[in-house]
C-alpha cells in the first residue's frame, strides 16, 4: 500500500475522486481513505497545515495502514531562480530550517537524534515520480526542500533558508513527515508544485495559484500509480 498524504484538501481531493472501493476511517481527528487507483492499494491523509498535524498523520499512517512508502504531495513556495510557479519540486532531501540547536554548538538545521541536517528522501521513487513530471511536459526540479512552521512571505528568510540548506523549495510538512518515515524506515518522497515566489508577493499568489499546481502534483502522483500497476502487471 503506498501511503500519500496532503496538508490541505485541495492537495488530496483529485485523488480522492479515483478511489476505487473508497473506505473512510478518522483516527485522532485525521480522516483516512483507504482503496486503490489504477489497481494499487493507496491509503490518502489530508493531515492538516504544520509539522506537529503532519508528523501525527504520517505516524498514525504508518502503525495502522500497511505502507510500503509515503508520498508527501501538495505546493510549495519556490525558493531558487530556476523554478517559477507551475514547475515542480521534488525533494532529494528535507529539511527543517527553524529547527535551531545551535546555540549548543550544532549545525542550524540539525535533527538530534539522526544527528542529520537534511534527511534523505527515497531516491527511486523519486526518479520516478520526476519521470511522470516530465512526461506531463512540466518543468522539474530535484533538490533540498525545506520545512517549518512559517508561511514564508519575505525575501530575506527566503535567501537565508535558500542560503543556509540550498533549498529549492519551502513548505510546511515534508521535513516532518520525512523525519517520521526515516525514524520508521519507511521510504518517503515529497513532491511539490509551486504555488508562490515565497517573499511579498506569496500572500497574493498563493491563492490565486494553488488550486491549478495542486492538481498537477494529484496527476504527476495519478500517472506514478498507473506506471506501478503497470509493473505489477509484468510481474
Ligand atoms: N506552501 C505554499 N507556499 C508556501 C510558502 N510561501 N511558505 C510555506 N509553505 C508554503
Amino acid at each position: 500500500m503506498i501511503g500519500i498524504i496532503g496538508a490541505m484538501e485541495l492537495e488530496i481531493q483529485g485523488l480522492r475522486a479515483r478511489l476505487d472501493q473508497p473506505e473512510t476511517s478518522v483516527i485522532s481527528g485525521v480522516r483516512f481513505d483507504t482503496g486503490s487507483i489504477h489497481g494499487v492499494p493507496v491509503v490518502l491523509a489530508v493531515c492538516g497545515v504544520g509539522k506537529v498535524f503532519a508528523a501525527l498523520c504520517a505516524q498514525t499512517m504508518i502503525l495502522r495502514f500497511p505502507v510500503r512508502a509515503v508520498i508527501n504531495t501538495g505546493v510549495a513556495g519556490t525558493l531558487c531562480s530556476a523554478l517559477g510557479i507551475g514547475d515542480v519540486a521534488l525533494a532529494s532531501d528535507v529539511v527543517q530550517h527553524d529547527m535551531d540547536t545551535s546555540p549548543l554548538g550544532d549545525p542550524v538545521g540539525m535533527i538530534s537524534g539522526p544527528n542529520l541536517v537534511h534527511l534523505p528522501a527515497d531516491g527511486a521513487l523519486t526518479d520516478r515520480l520526476a519521470a511522470r513530471a516530465g512526461a506531463l511536459g512540466l518543468h522539474c526540479q530535484v533538490g533540498t526542500i525545506a520545512t517549518g512552521d512559517q508561511f514564508l512571505a519575505q525575501a530575506e528568510r527566503k535567501l537565508w533558508i535558500h542560503e543556509t540548506f540550498g533549498a529549492i523549495a519551502g513548505e510546511m510538512e515534508g521535513g516532518s513527515i520525512g523525519q517520521v518515515c526515516y525514524v520508521n524506515h519507511i521510504p518517503f518522497a515529497v513532491l511539490r508544485t509551486i504555488s508562490d515566489g515565497a517573499d511579498g508577493s506569496a500572500p497574493e499568489s498563493f491563492p490565486a495559484f494553488a488550486a491549478a499546481a495542486a492538481a498537477d502534483a494529484v496527476e504527476i502522483v495519478d500517472g506514478l500509480l498507473e506506471e506501478m500497476s503497470r509493473a505489477r502487471a509484468v510481474d
